[in-house]
Order: C-alpha cells, then structure tokens, then sequence
C-alpha cells in the first residue's frame, strides 16, 4: 500500500469534514481474508480482529455502507464456537504481538462485552434487510443463549466474565481486587498476573462454571448493563422474524438481569461490579458508574444524581477532556495508565447514549464536543489523558469513528 502519513491527512481533513477522516481511517484499516472482510483497531498496534471492536465498526461503517457493516459482522460470526461463544479474537493473519496460548488454533478462548445485537439491529433500520437478521439470527441466539446459560452458574440472573480481559478494560482496577492486587501496581505486573489466569482457565478447557468458581468470578456492571441492551435489541429481532417465544423469552431474561443487578449490585444509588460466590461488591469509581445510563437502567431520579454528583463533579469525572475511565479521586486514578484513567472513545459513546435517553441533551452535548477536540488536537488515537488531551497508545485507532454516530444533539 501507498505511504500516507495518515495522522497528518487525518488531522487535516478533520478540520475539514469528519466523516471523510473516519471513513479514510476504516478503509486503511480494512483487510480481507478469504471471502471475509473486518477492520484491523489499529494496523500496528492490533493488527487483528476484536469482537467489541468489529461491532463499533459496524455501528460506524453503517453511516457509509450497511453492506460493509454487514459483512463486519459476518466475518466474526464466522468463528463461533459450537457451544456458542464469539471469540474476542480472531487471528486471520499471523503477526508478532499478542500471540497467548488460548489453547485453540486461529482464535482466543474468551469473549468480550456482546454489542453484536445492538448493531445488527441498527443495521437493520438502516437498511431493513430482512434477509440478513434471518441469517444471523442462529448465531445471535446462541451466543446469548450461551452467556445466560454458561455464565450463571448460581443462577442469580448476572452474567459473569472469566477474566478482566472480557470486559474489553484489561487493567481496570475494577478488576484489582478479585486479582488479589493493590491499587498501585504496574502494567506489567498487571499483565502478568492476567497470563497467569489465562493459563489456569487453559486447564480447565475455558470451562465457564468451573473456571469462574475457581480462578475468577466477576459479574461486570458495564457487561451486564449491555447485556440488558442487546437482549432488548436481540427480542426486536426475534419479534420482527416472527419468533414469538424468543421474543418473549429474551424480553424475560432481559428483566430478570435488571431485578438482578438491582438486587446484588446497588447501593447508595451506584451499582457497583460485584465478585466471588457471595456477590462482594467492588466499590471503586470508574466510568462504570454510568454505564447502566446505555440500558436505561436507573430510574430518571436515579440518573440525576448519578449525573450531578458524580459525572459533572470535577474532583472526580468532569475533567479538562472528559471522561476519564476511573474517577480522579481513587487511588489507582493514572492520567496515562491505560484502562485505569486514559479517556478511551468507546466509553464516551456509551455514556453519550446514555445521556441522551434520559433527556440531559446539553451535558451529552459538551460531552460530544469535547470529544470531537481530542481528535482534532491529537488525532485518532486509542486513548488520551483526561487533563492534557494528549494522545495516549495505539495510533490511527478505529474508536474515535464513533463521534460520527454522537449524533443525537
Ligand atoms: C485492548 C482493549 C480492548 C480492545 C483491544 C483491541 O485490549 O483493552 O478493549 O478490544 O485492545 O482494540
């Protein structure tokens, strides 16, 4: 391919027109594989694909093409294993990063927050092909099926993840405690003792029930929050195909997981990630707070509180360039520690959408507009420090694409 210095083109045209730099940035990145086609999060830094990933590329290819959003979804669907599961990662092509023994050829073992749904069903009211819901359809439905199913061994209607890796915040302090580690620590030492709980899930054949009741068993407010949202979108689907009893049946299920975190994760208006067999809950601040905001989860007194005490509070998450991942008053907050302060795109968009649906449209617009000046300042980068704005890791990373779709105000 032709040498462009992206990050000058990008930077130029943003001053122009957004979408052109969006759309320039998910063609570079764009790859083949057979009759496959995804979207690399970054050609340098990840030069595979990532489910969470493909599916914002979807939501953002959709603004261009639903055909190419579409075949963003196929490519990854393609890789479904037989007891449902989507890998988080697909290795089309061999590269020198990353390569961890998930103990499978061409695929990682674990998952990653499910918005496939959601953007399956925001290709559809674009596009209204029908044809294309009844083709995934199968595979939606056992994917869901398999993380209701799997994930819930006690049957308390959370859904749990195995590792922190599957919440798609890899070094989250979130995550610190049910790791066994203190607030201030290293990325290495973070990362190692990640390895460590990939390799014991390897022992246990990434059998779900065992592996959590053993090794790590965490119930993710932001996984569980968008689990609510796509089984929304996922009982649409079903409706929309004449699939009645799945409708109603994901519909249920989708109830059930709201009473649920109402029950084990909420306290003092927050609903907190909880871990171990008797629901422990985490109370560290991070963006988390208001990822229930996506799912309308909070009742509107609720969100207000959570919006003016927390999300405007500038000791804590209205910083310079909002929103930074974990708030300024914890003690594992790092301005350029990665999952653990670094405003990240993905986040933004969540809580944008979120904001929109209980009515705070100014708020959801200064976050929209604050977002849109870390790309011009920095470009697209994978994250950026919450008080400078600089641009932090990978770089022409496919996550600032969202602001296209920051388009409600
Ligand atoms: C990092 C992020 C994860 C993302 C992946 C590819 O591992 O933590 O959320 O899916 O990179 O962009």
């Amino acid at each position: 391919m032709e040498h462009v210095n992206i990050h000058e083109t990008v930077k130029k045209l943003l001053d122009d027109n957004i979408k052109d730099a969006v759309l320039k940035l998910m063609l570079k990145n764009r790859r083949q594989a057979g009759e496959y086609q995804y979207t690399l999060p970054s050609t340098e830094t990840y030069p595979y694909q990532w489910l969470w990933d493909s599916c914002f590329h979807a939501i953002i290819l959709n603004h261009f093409s639903a055909d190419d959003a579409q075949k963003e979804i196929l490519s990854f669907l393609s890789k479904q294993f037989d007891n449902g599961l989507i890998p988080h990662m697909i290795y089309w092509e061999k590269a020198d990063v990353f390569n961890i023994n998930w103990g499978t050829e061409g695929t990682s073992s674990i998952t990653q927050p499910p918005m496939v749904a959601y953007a399956v069903w925001r290709i559809f009211q674009k596009n209204g092909d029908e044809k294309f819901l009844r083709k995934v359809y199968p595979n939606l439905f056992h994917f869901y099926k398999y993380l209701i199913n799997e994930r819930d061994p006690h049957e308390q209607n959370l859904v749990g993840i195995i590792t922190p890796d599957e919440s798609g915040e890899d070094n989250s302090p979130r995550f610190d405690e049910p790791l066994g580690l203190p607030p201030i620590h290293s990325r290495k030492t973070n990362f190692k003792r990640r390895l460590k709980l990939i390799d014991e899930n390897r022992k246990c054949n990434f059998d779900a029930p065992f592996c959590m009741k053993n090794f790590f068993w965490v119930k993710d407010v932001p996984f569980n929050a968008i689990m609510v949202e796509n089984l929304k979108c996922l009982a649409h689907i079903a409706e929309r195909l004449g699939h009645d009893y799945d409708a109603e049946y994901f519909g249920k299920q989708r109830q059930e997981i709201i009473d649920a975190m109402r029950e084990l994760m909420f306290e003092d208006g927050i609903f907190w990630t909880t871990y171990g067999e008797d629901y422990k809950k985490i109370k560290v601040k991070t963006w988390a707070l208001f990822a229930p905001l996506f799912a309308k989860i909070p009742t509107q007194e609720e969100a207000e509180l959570l919006v003016n005490t927390y999300l405007l509070n500038k000791e804590e998450f209205w910083t310079e360039y909002p929103l930074p991942t974990v708030s300024l008053g914890e003690p594992s907050f790092n301005a350029e520690g990665y999952w653990r302060g670094p405003t990240w795109f993905a986040p933004n968009w969540f809580i944008y959408k979120g904001l929109i649906q209980y009515g705070f449209m100014d708020i959801a617009s200064k976050l929209k507009n604050s977002s849109l000046k870390l790309l011009k300042k920095s470009g697209f980068r994978e994250q950026f420090n919450p008080q400078t704005g600089k641009g932090l890791g990978a770089k022409e990373f496919t996550w600032g694409g969202l602001i296209i779709d920051m388009n409600d105000t």
